[in-house]
C-alpha cells in the first residue's frame, strides 16, 4: 500500500493534513480484515476474540474493532473497563471482555454497558455490588492462573471462587459466561510449560463443571497458541498481535505465517547535508562519518515512540534502506547516506519509511524490535499520539458493524 492510496481516505485522527503529511502511522484496515479472516479459518469451530487493548496495540481500537467484527471476529477483548466503555461509546455492541481491574475500576458502568468482566478473586464481591445497584446481572468470566503468575485465582483458590460465583448466579446476580486463563510461553512452541498450563486449565474446567458451571466460552489461546497449538483453542481464541499482521515467533516472519502487517510509520526527510569525514552525529557524538558523507535527518524520535536504544534501526528512502547512526533523540534521528554527491541533497522532503509491511525487503517492526532488543508488540504499541493515525480502506459509515 502506498501512502498516496491511504491519503485518499479521510484521516480519522489528525491535527491537520499538513501534520499528517509530515509524519503518520497509516493503518491498512484491509490488512486487519485479511488477518482476522486467516485466524477465523485457523480457529474454526472456535470463535475469535479480537484483542484491541492499548488502542489496538497502537493501531486505533475503534477502527480495528469495527474491521475485525466485519471480518468475522465475534468477540472483543481489552484490559481495562475504561477501554471497553470507549468502544461502547463508539456504538460497538459486540460481546466485550475486560480483565484487568483495580479497586477504582468502574464496575457499575461495566455492568450497565453489558461489558463482560474477568474475575480473578477479589473483584467478585465488587461486581455483585454493582449488579445489585444496577438491578442487572453481571456477565463474568472466571480466570484461573495456570502458571503465568499474574492475574487469576490460584488452583488452591479456584474451588472457593467457583463456589461463590455459583451462589451469586443462583441468586440471579450474575451469569458465569466464561472460564479463561493466559499462557506464558506459547511463543516458544518447544517449551513444555504450555502442556502443563493446558492440563491445569482442563482440571480447572472439570472442577467448575462439577460445581454446576455451564459456560458459553472456555478460552486460553493467544496468537502464538492459536497458530501452533490447536489443542488450546477450546471455544474461543484471544488474538492480539496476529490481527496486526505481526509474527509472535522468533525466526518466522509475517509473510511466512500468511499475515499482513497493518501499520506503516512514515515521515519526510527533514534535512540533508554534506559533511566532511569525521563529522560527529547526535548527542554523545557516538558516531563519526568514516568519509565525506551526506547525512539525512529523520524527524521521528523517542517522543514519537522510536526506542532511544534502537540505533541501527532501518529507514527506507526510495529503494534504499539506511541504518540510523548515532543516538536517537526526542524528536529526530540521523541516517548516513554515504559518500553521495550534492545532487542527493535533493532528498529533502522525500518520504522516509520507518517500518511497514516489509514487501520488497522494506523495514519492518521486527527489524526495529531487533535493533531495540525488544519485541514487535512494543514497537507498534509505543508509537505515540504525536504521530497521527490515518486509516486506509475504512468501511463506509453505512456498512459498519
Ligand atoms: C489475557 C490476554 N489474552 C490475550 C492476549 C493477546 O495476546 P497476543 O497479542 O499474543 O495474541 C493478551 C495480550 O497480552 C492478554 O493479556
Amino acid at each position: 500500500m502506498t501512502y498516496e492510496a491511504a491519503a485518499s481516505f479521510e484521516p480519522a485522527t489528525t491535527s491537520g493534513s499538513a501534520t499528517v503529511l509530515e509524519r503518520s502511522a497509516v493503518i491498512d484496515l484491509d490488512a486487519v480484515r485479511h488477518n482476522v479472516r486467516h485466524f477465523v479459518a485457523i480457529a474454526s469451530p472456535a470463535n475469535v476474540m479480537a484483542v484491541v487493548k492499548a488502542d489496538a496495540y497502537g493501531h486505533g481500537a475503534v477502527q480495528v474493532a469495527r474491521a475485525a467484527l466485519d471480518a468475522g471476529a465475534r468477540w472483543l477483548g481489552v484490559a481495562h473497563i475504561s477501554e471497553a466503555l470507549a468502544l461502547r461509546a463508539a456504538g460497538i455492541d459486540a460481546p466485550l471482555l475486560a480483565w484487568l481491574h483495580t479497586t477504582e475500576s468502574n464496575f457499575q458502568a461495566a455492568v450497565a454497558a453489558g461489558v463482560d468482566i474477568g474475575i480473578s478473586g477479589w473483584e467478585l464481591d465488587a461486581v455483585v455490588a454493582a449488579a445489585r445497584e444496577q438491578e442487572r446481572p453481571a456477565r463474568i468470566h472466571l480466570k484461573v492462573d495456570t502458571g503465568l503468575g499474574r492475574n487469576g485465582a490460584t488452583i488452591d483458590q479456584w474451588d472457593e471462587l467457583v463456589g461463590s460465583a455459583m451462589e451469586y448466579q443462583d441468586e440471579g446476580l450474575l451469569r458465569v459466561v466464561g472460564i479463561f486463563s493466559h499462557l506464558a510461553v506459547a511463543d516458544e512452541p518447544h517449551r513444555l510449560e504450555t502442556d502443563e498450563q493446558l492440563a491445569a486449565f482442563r482440571e480447572a474446567i472439570a472442577v467448575a463443571e462439577d460445581a454446576g458451571v455451564d459456560t458459553e466460552v472456555r478460552h486460553l489461546a493467544n496468537t502464538p497458541a492459536t497458530l501452533s497449538r490447536p489443542d488450546t483453542h477450546f471455544d474461543l481464541v484471544r488474538v492480539g498481535l496476529g490481527l496486526y499482521g505481526l509474527s509472535p515467533f522468533e525466526g518466522q516472519n509475517s509473510a511466512e505465517l500468511g499475515l499482513r502487517p497493518a501499520m506503516t510509520v512514515r515521515t519526510l526527510v527533514s534535512n540533508c547535508k554534506r559533511v566532511p569525514e569525521g563529522q560527529g552525529v547526535s548527542y554523545g557524538l557516538n558516531y563519526r562519518t568514516p568519509r565525506p558523507s551526506t547525512l539525512g535527518l529523520i524527524p521521528l524520535g523517542y517522543a514519537d515512540g522510536v526506542p532511544r536504544v534502537a540505533t541501527g534501526g532501518p529507514v527506507q528512502i526510495g529503494e534504499i534502506t539506511y541504518p540510523v547512526v548515532g543516538r536517537i533523540a526526542m524528536d529526530q534521528m540521523v541516517i548516513d547516506l554515504g559518500g553521495v554527491g550534492p545532487a542527493e541533497a535533493g532528498l529533502r522532503g522525500a518520504e522516509a519509511i520507518m517500518f511497514g509491511d516489509g514487501t520488497n525487503g522494506g523495514p519492518t517492526a521486527d527489524d526495529w524490535a531487533a535493533a531495540a532488543g525488544t519485541n514487535n508488540y512494543e514497537i507498534v504499541t509505543r508509537i505515540s499520539p504525536r504521530v497521527p493515525r490515518i486509516y486506509a480502506n475504512e468501511a463506509p459509515e453505512a456498512d459498519r458493524p
